[in-house]
């Protein structure tokens, strides 16, 4: 786990327990992949490997990546393959028939030279299938988390990347891919566990400080006249951005 006041700190068991319903929610990405068996991939920003053991089970050979080591223990735990490092600097030179990627590239706010390394580490012909957060992502409970640390004198530490199909388009096709498919896609997200358990799971990093448990009231304060409902259901303002794009 990462130290707090950092963009990101993940606790690989709150993400375990309250943090499921992000891979639970990636069969599109998955199927816009594709996985065949015998096929060489790598699912970049891997986290617990709950979908890199999915493309496994097709027969694939899947390598995870991803930067968190807590994280990557548990992918261990099931029997994945994996390597630590940093998706901004990738290594791999012609290695992957597909690299895959959910609700990670965000994190990584360097998106040229994610997608550079990507594209080097794809054999000719290979594919990469991702998504991500995309313009617009949360916004409201961006904007809310900014409001509060600004009463409490803090640093938001609001470095996600979250890009426009124009930007990504443009980056894409910069470091030389072939963009097949991409969508903005509004996906208001129900969250079971409430808006407290999302702000400590995925704002680990800011609200895990002095003062955290309070800020996270406030906040939450703040969102219940937008996101929650009558019956104090949460749903959090997800826009996710979908794209396959190809190595020529
Ligand atoms: C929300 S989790 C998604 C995990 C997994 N793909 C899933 O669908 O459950 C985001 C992941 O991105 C990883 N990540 C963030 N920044 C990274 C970086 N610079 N390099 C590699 N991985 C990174 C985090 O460690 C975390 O595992």
């Amino acid at each position: 786990m990462a130290e707090a006041g950092t963009p990101q700190a993940w606790d690989a068991k709150a993400y375990g327990t309250f943090g499921s319903f992000v891979p639970a929610l990636g069969q599109a990405v998955l199927d816009l992949l594709a996985p065949v068996a015998g096929e060489s991939i790598l699912d970049l920003g891997c986290g617990d490997g709950v979908l890199t053991a999915r493309i496994a089970e097709t027969g694939a050979d899947v390598l995870g990546h991803d930067a968190d080591a807590g994280l990557l223990a548990r992918a261990k735990e099931r029997g994945l393959a994996v390597r630590q490092g940093d998706g901004q600097a990738l290594d791999y030179d012609d290695a992957f028939d597909a690299v895959f990627s959910n609700a990670a590239l965000h994190w990584m706010p360097d998106h040229p030279a994610v997608y550079a390394g990507v594209y080097r580490a794809l054999k000719p012909g290979g594919r990469f299938a991702c998504e991500c957060g995309g313009f617009g992502n949360i916004a409201a409970i961006r904007t809310a988390i900014r409001a509060v640390a600004e009463r409490h004198g803090q640093d938001p530490i609001d470095r996600q990347n979250y890009p426009s199909v124009v930007r990504a388009t443009r980056e894409l096709e910069a470091a030389g891919f072939r963009v097949d498919a991409i969508a903005l896609n509004p996906r208001p997200t129900p969250l079971a566990d409430g808006m407290a358990a999302w702000l400590n799971t995925f704002r680990h990093g800011f609200f895990d400080q002095q003062g955290g448990a309070a800020m996270i009231a406030e906040t939450t304060e703040l969102l219940a006249p937008q996101l929650q409902d009558p019956d104090g259901n949460w749903t959090a303002d997800y826009v996710r951005l979908r794209f396959l794009a190809f190595k020529d």
